[in-house]
């Protein structure tokens, strides 16, 4: 049995991704679930929020070769000569939540990632291609029988590369974070349709290997659904272009994403929303500079007056948002004793 892999996934830059995985990992975590995040962003962005640059630095030094399977690239890099995946070694954030660390790295290995991806489908050996192809998702699997995750959390960059469609092959649900603007609406058209490209196109790929000599993904991207995240611009914005973009979203998302026709004279309703996340403004970087949740602080970490009563109003939102999720994908509640 594989554990299952949700992915915040949208391919557009600074829409709050890395901030949800971070945040939902974290709330997960003090709910019982066990937990394991993967940074799968060349950017490293979730890593440098859960680690200080003191361990970042050690995990990331080129001259210690003591440590060569402490990051996602570092224990797919054998593949790219002739050894194998290595078991990631991975940081622990609290008794239920690990990292597998993302690195710079990683970036080199999407040519690598792309040029075999017709290999998989071709009549050679396909050991190596789906090994490749599928490394990720192994990588993230070894890290949850390691630590008997319940879920893992993937991270991810903002385009539609051959590194995120290797991520997402590798991810069973799939919630995209959205803003109430133009971008966003565009930016959800295009996703809907890749994300049913890459699933037939996996779909093709493991229908070519008769005998699989090791477990594969599903490919499934499930759409679990979507979080509107209020953007700072909407503060000074009118209040108008904020609920016309948003008002257009369901539809939107359920043509694309869903790909159901949806019809002028059906409103559709909104039951694909997970949850609207207010903007935080001064808790985000009070929580960053601690390397904490935003539903975490304290007064002793400045979090006074008006920001104690912002931060329970975070850990309810947070709290919400983890159990729509929770339910969507059908992971009860109440974590089983293990
Ligand atoms: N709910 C929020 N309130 C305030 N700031 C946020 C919120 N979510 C994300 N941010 C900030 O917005 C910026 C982009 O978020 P990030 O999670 O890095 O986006 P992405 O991973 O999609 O590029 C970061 O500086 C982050 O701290
Ligand atoms: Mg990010």
């Amino acid at each position: 049995m594989s554990v299952p892999v949700l992915t915040f996934f949208n391919h557009k830059s600074d829409i709050g991704k890395t901030s949800l995985v971070f945040h939902v990992a974290w709330m997960l975590s003090e709910m019982g679930k066990r937990v394991v995040a993967i940074d799968l962003d060349p950017q490293a962005n979730l890593t440098s929020a859960f680690l200080p640059e003191d361990v970042l630095e050690v995990l990331w030094d080129p001259d210690n070769t003591a440590q060569r399977n402490t990051t996602v690239y570092q224990c797919v890099r054998p593949l790219s000569e002739v050894g194998d995946i290595l078991e990631p070694k991975t940081q622990a954030i609290n008794p239920r939540l690990h990292l597998v660390p993302g690195d710079l790295g990683l970036a080199g290995f999407e040519d690598f990632l792309s040029q075999e991806w017709p290999n998989a489908l071709g009549s050679g050996s396909l050991y190596r291609p789906f090994r490749i192809l599928s490394s990720f998702w192994q990588i993230a699997q070894s890290a949850a029988r390691q630590h008997s995750a319940d879920i893992i959390l993937a991270d991810v960059g903002p385009n539609l590369g051959a590194i995120n469609r290797s991520a997402l092959i590798g991810t069973d649900h799939v919630v995209i974070p959205l803003a109430a603007d133009l971008f966003s609406l565009q930016g959800l058209r295009n996703l809907g349709p890749t994300l049913r490209a890459w699933r037939a196109d996996w779909s093709k790929r493991v229908d070519n290997w008769t005998n699989p000599a090791f477990p594969l993904p599903a490919g499934s991207m499930q759409p679990t659904g979507y979080v509107l995240m209020q953007r700072i611009e909407r503060l000074s914005r009118p209040v108008m272009a904020y609920q016309k973009w948003a008002a257009r979203i369901p539809e939107t998302y359920r043509q694309s994403v869903l790909n159901q026709p949806t019809s002028p004279r059906v409103q559709p309703i909104d039951g694909d929303c997970l949850a609207r996340l207010k903007h935080y403004r001064s808790l985000v970087p009070m929580a960053q500079e601690v390397r904490k949740p935003i539903f975490q602080l304290t007064t002793a970490d400045g979090a006074i007056g008006s920001h104690s009563a912002a931060v329970r109003d975070a850990w309810s939102d947070f709290r919400a948002l983890a159990v729509a999720i929770l339910e969507r994908i059908n992971l009860p509640e109440e974590s089983q004793a293990h």
